[in-house]
């Protein structure tokens, strides 16, 4: 166990924002740095910030949920390296154990491989590790505010194809997971579209997924809902095939964990069950993600790497996520429990990919590398 320690947040009220603190921030006291995470396990009931002053603290949190969603692991990891070097720990080791906390978020990787690469150019031009340092913090700092100007982006272009796709305003719309300001360091990606059709009055009911086994829907999702106003309904995820079939669907819109060179979407486990459900019913699937969720080098969605969890998040209910046997047993004892963390989506079933460099639709390997290479950063 790393060096964690936690901090109440003051009892935030409802403000119309959906987070009431950043989702991860970093800071100097005169101890020293340190990455301060809103604890994610402890919502809804307890808005509790972690305070990591370790490399292995933040890959306990990574583990356990406490940071969790692409985008946001992507922020973690590039921070995870800022703060190794700041404290001066091995950075060469700080990267492997960041980069493989969990396996299907390309994001992680990523941002853990960008401060890196920042933190070894700059001592290799300065041969100073506090120089170096500073420069892996900055480059942090730099894939935040790049996050925080893709999710801007990515709302505007989601609500101009929602527009299109279902005129006339009156959404409802479906969702699953959490894709919220909890996932990234700025509004996040489908609920982001979702908070946007808010704004302007198009939104008349979000359908929010419960998201067994982990509950990041009811836990999180639904949170986020109500601090922002939001006219939204839990269902539990098997009600949903109901809620097409009484035509109250205009549209699902989810997130993406990694998306594969030929279109295929890893995203929570569940997702693909909506987009069968979509397709038959004939109502548009949407995924919402930055550029940097979509990866290139993975040909196709059987060499994603799904990342399976402990079977007792399954036979065991337990709030917040608890270690084995604390929880309210839901199986007999010795119970084998199968527990994909994502499921994989083909491009087929996918109306459009909403990015920050515009939409894909339909999804093709064509239509994706265009989109993906147009980054003008
Ligand atoms: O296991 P989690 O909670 O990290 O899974 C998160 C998701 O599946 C999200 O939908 C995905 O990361 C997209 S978030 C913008």
């Amino acid at each position: 166990m790393g060096d964690q320690s936690v901090v109440s947040l003051a009892n935030d009220s409802q403000s119309g924002s959906p987070v009431p603190t950043p989702t991860l921030r970093w800071e100097e006291p005169p101890e020293g740095p340190v990455l301060i995470l809103l604890d994610q396990t402890r919502l809804p009931v307890e808005e509790v910030e972690l305070v990591c002053t370790d490399v292995q603290a933040l890959v306990d949190a990574i583990r356990t949920l406490a940071v969790r969603g692409a985008p946001v692991l992507g922020l973690a990891g590039a921070y995870g390296i800022a703060l190794a070097a700041a404290r001066g720990f091995d950075v060469a080791e700080a990267e492997r154990q960041l980069a493989s906390a969990r396996p299907t978020a390309v994001n992680l990787g990523y941002g853990v491989r960008r401060a890196a690469a920042a933190y070894r150019s700059a001592l290799d031009t300065t041969a100073d590790p506090q120089r170096a340092a500073q420069a892996a913090l900055a480059e942090a700092r730099a894939l935040h505010a790049e996050d925080a100007a893709a999710s801007e982006r990515m709302a505007s272009h989601g609500l101009a194809l929602l527009k299109k796709l279902v005129p006339g305003g009156g959404l409802r719309i479906l969702t699953h997971c959490n894709t919220g300001a909890l996932v990234s360091g700025g509004a996040g990606t489908a609920f982001a579209v979702a908070h946007a059709a808010h704004r302007e009055g198009l939104l008349r009911r979000l359908w929010v997924d419960e998201t067994r086994p982990l509950l990041q829907g009811a836990r999180l999702t639904a949170y986020e809902a109500a601090r922002a106003d939001m006219t939204y309904t839990l269902l539990a995820d098997n009600a949903a095939g109901s809620l097409f079939a009484d035509g109250a669907v205009d549209a699902v819109l989810i997130g993406a964990d990694r998306i594969a060179a030929d279109g295929s979407v890893a995203n929570k486990v569940g997702s693909y069950p909506l987009a069968v459900l979509a397709h038959h019913h004939n109502v548009p699937f949407v995924v919402v993600a930055p550029t940097t969720t979509v990866d290139l080098a993975t040909a196709d969605g059987a060499s994603i790497e799904v990342e399976q969890r402990p079977g007792h998040e399954v036979t065991e209910i337990a709030h917040p996520i608890a270690e084995a046997g604390s929880g309210i047993v839901l199986a007999p004892l010795g119970t084998q429990a199968y527990n994909p963390a994502f499921d994989i989506t083909p491009a087929p079933l996918v109306t459009a990919l909403v990015t920050e460099n515009g939409v894909a639709s339909p999804v093709t390997a064509a239509t994706l590398a265009a989109l993906a290479l147009s980054d003008t950063r």
